[in-house]
């Protein structure tokens, strides 16, 4: 049977990837960040004294990631605090917009979607372009937004959390350079040539600016079960 596929994009700190966690928790469906791919790699180009604007290097951090973590979705290299870091984000913001660098982490989101693994009938992506490029015959397709000032204030508070867990990591950015480097990447994300940050011309948009986590994830909820309701079934 083909795995279900729920698509779930947006803007910077919009949210989408808790409620892309909790989706993939309520259906027991595989989830993956597809951010963290461009994290990585954009993490992997400045380690290596690489300058992320810069298409030779980005696209280099790429086969460095490959060759360093073994499998894109390596655990050691996905999960490092520094991946959110402004830092890391500004860069894979940077390294996201070249051609090379997408089509070397294409395959590698549309083979976990399609293979979801541990018997698990469906897989939960989360990103800027799943439900336009990377999986466009998604069976449900949302697209997360909210008010630029609330997406960075919920950041600094994920982040606060990040920095007590590891002190070592460079100062805490504070709320306005939140609100800017956010304000920086969604414009150049929504720019780019390349798979731009838009909404398919079939996702639901869900605005979360007023709602709690809770609230989100019960729209969320109504909006793929409404989804699948409405699907011919195959
Ligand atoms: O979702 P995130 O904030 O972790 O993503 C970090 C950057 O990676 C984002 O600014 C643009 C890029 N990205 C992308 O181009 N396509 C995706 N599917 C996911 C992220």
């Amino acid at each position: 049977m083909a795995s279900l596929v729920i698509a779930v994009d947006g803007t910077a700190a919009s949210g989408k990837g808790t409620l892309a966690k909790k989706l993939a928790e309520h259906y027991n469906f595989a989830h993956l960040d597809s951010g963290k791919l461009y994290r990585a790699v954009a993490l992997q180009v400045l380690e290596g004294g690489g300058d992320p604007a810069r298409e030779e290097d980005a696209v280099k951090g790429v086969a460095d990631l490959r060759r360093n973590a073994g499998s894109f979705d390596n655990p050691a290299f996905i999960r490092n605090a520094r991946l959110l870091s402004p830092e890391v984000s500004d860069a894979a913001s940077k390294v996201s917009a070249f051609p090379g660098v997408r089509e070397g982490l294409l395959q590698f989101q549309r083979d976990f979607a399609a293979n979801p693994g541990f018997g698990r009938k469906g897989a939960v992506i989360d990103g800027r372009d799943i439900g336009t490029v990377v999986c466009p015959e998604a069976a449900v397709k949302l697209f997360v937004d909210a008010d630029p000032e609330e997406r960075a204030r919920r950041r600094w508070l994920e982040l606060k959390g990040k920095w007590l867990d590891a002190p070592s990591l460079p100062k805490m950015p504070d709320q306005a350079t939140i609100l800017a480097e956010i304000l920086e990447r969604d414009a150049r994300d929504r720019g780019r040539a390349v798979a731009p940050l838009k909404p398919a011309d079939d996702a639901v948009l869900l605005d979360t600016s007023d709602l709690d986590i809770a609230a989100a994830f019960k729209a969320t909820l109504d909006i793929v079960e409404a989804t699948l309701k409405r699907r011919p079934r195959g």
